[in-house]
């Protein structure tokens, strides 16, 4: 094995060395992330039949894979976090004694490679040398990853000069576990259909995975690093890993505000990271401007605020539902140099999936790689079909999206998917209120995700599947963290998804979020009205703009906001629910805060309602 020169970091060579002797490839391959580099990838995986090349003048330098059926999304049930001690890793999430399943693991990679190349991929999550970024080095079997953490992360040689001679990395093992026999074919999409493991060891901060050649199962920069080890690192050393996007929204008088954002998968976080505000707002001269749309790292700035960086550098967003009417800027994003995973193929060689603009195409190839036509039973596209596409590509890109130095926070938003009980927009009365509104966060399953549609979920921070350690301890870490900064950003908690009684959404969403936004934005500088409700500060009717969206009528408004006490019950039961399973560590305050929710709900009407209007 050559090694190149400017790895000069002795400990990283001796686990690469160790890791060669145990996989067994026939080649080391050390990426040095070159744009040449990235096209020989592209090309070996089209001659590999991984990639189909799509349309150049459709779609110029992009590719679509297609996985294998049983390799489509990650694999919770199969993720584990092996710290020392179980009550560590809480019992949201799975363990195993460490020892133990290191020799699990070591069994499975001896001689995984075999028949395959080994890369190396050294890559930075955050910008290059930021005092917020961690660096991450990844073995891999898997040409199609090497490609997409191209995209994905700030990979290639320069991370070895950050790194030095004893800089600190996170090893991250992972093979997709389908060794080649001598002489034996290899497939489009290899991977073990039947074992897979999804491995965080979290006071060592490695991280193996062993099976999937999958999105979070494989880019290991993505949850398993920038969430699961990062918020392990985060409680140790003072700072948040979080599953936010991060946004600037620009008021007319040029005021930049960041937010971070956080809401369950699938709840069109980059729609909101992207979103185009109503014609009015861009009239007066709003914009906003996308950082981050999946993941924040935030730590406190020596001027006491909280600054937050994006650690990725591409979207690995759901196709399905993305469109010029629900998201132009991703559909922008998205024009060239990007890679499609079991999206459709049309008979002009370009993209498809449901929810796309325009008509549906005649005849397509699905995400199978069969015939489609709108007659069939399946859907084209599978429901959770990705893109991955660079973030600069992003027009509303905001100009510090890359600094190292990162963005001001100035509030957090908690959002999930309820057709009833969470009013559309609300603020807690102050940090713990807003833990509490966060940790207490449900959103509905959808039929895609989990088999049975509009059971609530509850998703603490929308970390559920992400957290590296007990949850009640990640509570506590978002209290005491509060408790050691100046001025702590404002939290909110909104609802785009409530129904009426007719089962019809109350609230149109996507650019109309905007509105709700200038309230959030406002409230956050001290600056908006707002109501006492029994759960937090409330916007009245008058307190937002509705200019160009006549429409949604005053009772519309009532009907989004209303806080019915039957479903608050209901509602506070669950969260009692969550607290006993997590009992041997749930912080006081949350049971403090719990019981005073329960009491200013036992002291307002039956459907609590507004103050009528001043206006
Ligand atoms: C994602 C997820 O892929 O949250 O971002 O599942
Ligand atoms: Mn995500």
């Amino acid at each position: 094995m050559t090694i190149p020169e400017v790895v000069r970091h002795e400990a990283l060579k001796s686990w690469i060395s160790e890791a060669a002797d145990l996989v067994k490839p026939d080649e080391v391959v050390w990426c040095d992330g070159s744009e040449e580099e990235y096209d020989r990838m592209c090309e070996a995986l089209v001659e590999a039949g991984t990639f189909i090349p799509l349309n150049p003048e459709l779609r110029p330098n992009s590719f679509l894979a297609r996985s294998d059926p049983s390799d489509v999304a990650r694999v919770e049930d199969r993720t584990y976090i092996c710290s020392l001690n179980k009550q560590d890793a809480g019992p949201t999430n799975n363990w195993m004694n460490p020892r133990e399943m290191k020799n699990i693991l070591n069994g499975l990679f001896d001689g995984a490679m075999r028949g395959r190349t080994m890369y190396v991929i050294p890559f930075s999550m955050g910008p290059l040398g930021s005092p917020i970024a961690q660096i991450g080095i990844q073995i891999t079997d898997s040409p199609y990853v090497v490609a997409n953490m191209k995209i994905m992360t700030r990979m290639g040689f320069p991370v070895y000069d950050v790194l030095g001679e004893d800089g600190e990395f996170i090893p991250c093992m992972h093979t997709v576990g389908a060794p080649l026999e001598a002489g034996q074919e290899d497939v489009s999409w290899p991977c073990n259909p039947d074992v897979k493991y999804i491995v965080h060891f979290p006071e060592e901060r490695a991280i193996w995975s062993y099976g999937s050649g999958y999105g979070g199962n494989a880019l290991l920069g993505k949850k398993c690093l920038a969430l699961r080890i990062a918020s392990t690192m985060a409680r140790d050393e003072g700072w948040l890993a979080e599953h936010m996007l991060i946004m600037g929204v620009e008021e007319p008088s040029g005021q930049k505000t960041y937010l971070g954002a956080a809401f369950p998968s699938a709840c069109g976080k980059t729609n909101f990271a992207m979103i185009v505000p109503p014609k009015h707002f861009r009239e007066k001269g709003w914009r906003v401007t996308t950082v981050g749309d999946d993941i924040a790292w935030i730590k406190p700035g020596d001027d006491g605020r909280l600054y937050a960086i994006n650690p990725e550098a591409g979207y690995f967003g759901v196709a399905p539902g993305t469109s010029y009417e629900t998201n132009p800027s991703a559909m922008e994003s998205i024009k060239e140099n990007s890679i499609f995973t079991n999206v459709a193929l049309t008979d002009e060689g370009d993209v498809w999936w449901e929810g796309m603009d325009g008509d549906l195409p005649a005849h397509a190839i699905d995400w199978r790689g069969n015939d489609w036509t709108p007659d069939s039973e399946t859907p084209a596209a599978h429901p959770n079909a990705r893109f991955t596409a660079p973030a600069s590509q992003n027009p509303v890109i905001d100009e510090a999206w890359d600094d190292p130095v990162g963005v001001p926070i100035k509030a957090f938003v908690f959002g999930g998917r309820r057709s009833n009980t969470i009013p559309l927009v609300f603020q807690a009365f102050n940090w713990s209120y807003g833990v509490y509104l966060a940790a207490t966060m449900g959103s509905e399953t959808t039929a895609a995700a989990f088999g049975q549609q509009g059971v609530v979920r509850r998703d603490p921070f929308a970390m559920l599947p992400f957290a590296g350690y007990h949850m009640a301890d990640y509570f506590n870490h978002w209290l005491h963290f509060g408790r050691n900064i100046k001025d702590p950003p404002r939290i909110f908690g909104v609802n785009w998804f409530r129904r009426d009684e007719n089962g019809k959404f109350v609230w149109p969403g996507f650019g109309e979020n905007m509105r709700i936004l200038e309230w959030i934005v406002n409230r956050a500088h001290v600056r908006a009205m707002g109501v006492e409700s029994p759960i937090g500060w409330m916007p009245r009717y008058s307190d937002i703009t509705w200019d160009g969206l006549e429409e949604f009528t005053k009772a519309d408004f009532k009907t989004a906001m209303s806080i019915d006490k039957d479903d608050w019950d209901a509602e506070l039961l669950q969260h009692d629910e969550l607290f006993i399973r997590l009992y041997d560590r749930i912080p006081k305050e949350m049971l403090a805060i719990k019981e005073l929710t329960l009491s200013a709900m036992w002291r307002s009407p039956d459907q609590w309602e507004m103050e009528p209007d001043p206006t």
